[in-house]
């Protein structure tokens, strides 16, 4: 890889920079730390480099994070943990596009990743810097998915890693792969952000390095849903870009990539980038129609538990983002997002109710004329439906019907 290019952490409030390896998450002002660059990586590729990677059968760049690498992280090939993970496909579906009232509208299903979500994407690079940084242990708070990402590359990688869950409130999918592929499972009594508050605490007390959304190398790899996607779609940007958001790690992630390709050129036009809350846990929409005033807490409570989050540690990265891109924060109920779940399952796509709140925003956004029907809208789908298979069950109005082993009891039941 490039050696010349620098890449360093820099706080995104004051002017503070510190060494891209040194392990630590804040300033010393107390604010986010962003990866940043001597020169923009735009200057050290092409679209046409990266495009002739995905004809390549080499690991890395069959990788949809790695084949993007100038843009992630500056890692010699050896300490880089690849599942290889990413290259996930885009659905569009009439009924799908009936359902929202927008003609184009598309479906990054990022839950085809290697352990079922986006997180594979971040999980690579914070592992991979792990891994380059000779640490011990890796761990995290997590709501189910983040535990299942680090839990596979933890495994992959060779290293012990340790997940602080939320008790009780945590999807049996997502319990089972972290307790399969071997992590420490720590049931924390208190919800997320409770989990959230002790992992960082025993981070920088015991030695843990920390790979939630709050280490920046995460962020640098879920960058590349956003190229994958211009990729596909021949670097036409959408007019809105639709996430689900909790911790606020994508809203960042995204707005970062956009800004990233926009300043360089490569795409003509930055979309609006819309971060869809649930309903019982919103703080994010309620600082948005704050005016971004203060950051709001609240105690969180919603169906989506991937997105059970009441004081999301991104805010301030995503703040600016929404400010940058003209973004939209919307709220959506329970019921709306168990709706649009079940339009995307019986589309034959599939996810898990966090994702659907995406769909459920473009709803939301349709009936208050934000969103045109004629506007050009991508929704990202952020988790598998196989993560959490009771909510699928709880909800759906169909049944399984137990009948006698007898073609005429078939001929009943078909009736
Ligand atoms: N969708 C899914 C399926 C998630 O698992 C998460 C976050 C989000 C959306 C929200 O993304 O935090 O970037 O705003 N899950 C984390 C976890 C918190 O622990 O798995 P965000």
């Amino acid at each position: 890889m490039n050696q010349s290019l620098v890449e360093h952490l820099a706080c995104i409030s004051c002017s503070a920079t510190y060494s891209i390896d040194s392990i630590r998450y804040h300033c010393d002002c107390g604010a986010l730390l962003q990866v940043a660059r001597t020169e923009p990586w735009t200057s050290r590729v092409s679209k046409e480099v990266w495009a002739m990677r995905q004809l390549s059968t080499n690991v890395l760049d069959q990788s949809g994070v790695w084949g993007f690498r100038e843009a992630v992280l500056n890692l010699p090939s050896t300490d880089i943990v690849a599942h290889p993970e990413g290259r996930t496909r885009l659905y569009t579906r009439a009924k799908l596009s009936a359902f929202a009232g927008v003609e184009r509208l598309a479906f990054k299903h990022e839950g085809e990743n290697p352990s079922g979500s986006f997180k594979d994407r971040g999980m690579t690079v914070a592992v991979s810097q792990a891994k380059h940084l000779g640490v011990q242990a890796v761990a995290c708070a997590s709501t189910g998915n983040t535990s299942a990402s680090l839990a596979a590359y933890a495994a992959h990688a060779g290293l012990k890693s340790v997940v602080f869950l939320p008790a009780g409130k945590i999807s049996t999918g997502k319990l089972a792969q972290a307790i399969g592929y071997g992590a420490i499972c720590l049931a924390i009594e208190g919800d997320f952000d409770t989990a959230m508050a002790l992992v960082q605490k025993s981070a920088e007390k015991l030695g843990l390095y920390l790979v939630n959304s709050l280490n920046p190398m995460r962020l640098e790899g879920q960058k590349t849903i956003i190229f994958e996607l211009l990729m596909q779609r021949n670097w036409q940007a959408p007019d809105w870009l639709v996430v689900p958001a909790g911790n606020l790690g994508n809203t960042s992630a995204f707005g970062k990539a956009l800004l990233e390709v926009h300043a360089a050129g490569w795409i003509s036009k930055l979309p609006r980038i819309v971060s869809v809350q649930a309903a019982g846990a919103n703080p994010f929409y309620l600082s948005y129609r704050d005016q971004f005033r203060r950051a709001h807490q609240v105690k969180a409570e919603t169906v989506a538990t991937a997105i059970q989050i009441g004081a999301p540690v991104n805010y301030a990265k995503a703040v600016n983002v929404i400010k940058a891109t003209q973004g939209v924060v919307t709220e959506v109920t329970d019921g709306e997002i168990m709706c649009a779940k079940a339009a995307i399952d019986r589309a034959g796509i599939g996810c898990e109710p966090a994702s659907a709140a995406s769909l459920a925003g473009v709803v939301k956004l349709r009936e208050q004329g934000i969103i045109k029907s004629n506007d050009d809208v991508v929704c990202v789908l952020t988790g598998n439906m196989l993560k959490d298979p009771e909510a699928t069950l709880k909800a759906a109005t169909n049944e399984v019907r137990s009948i006698a082993p007898t073609l005429e009891a078939v001929a009943e039941a078909l009736r």
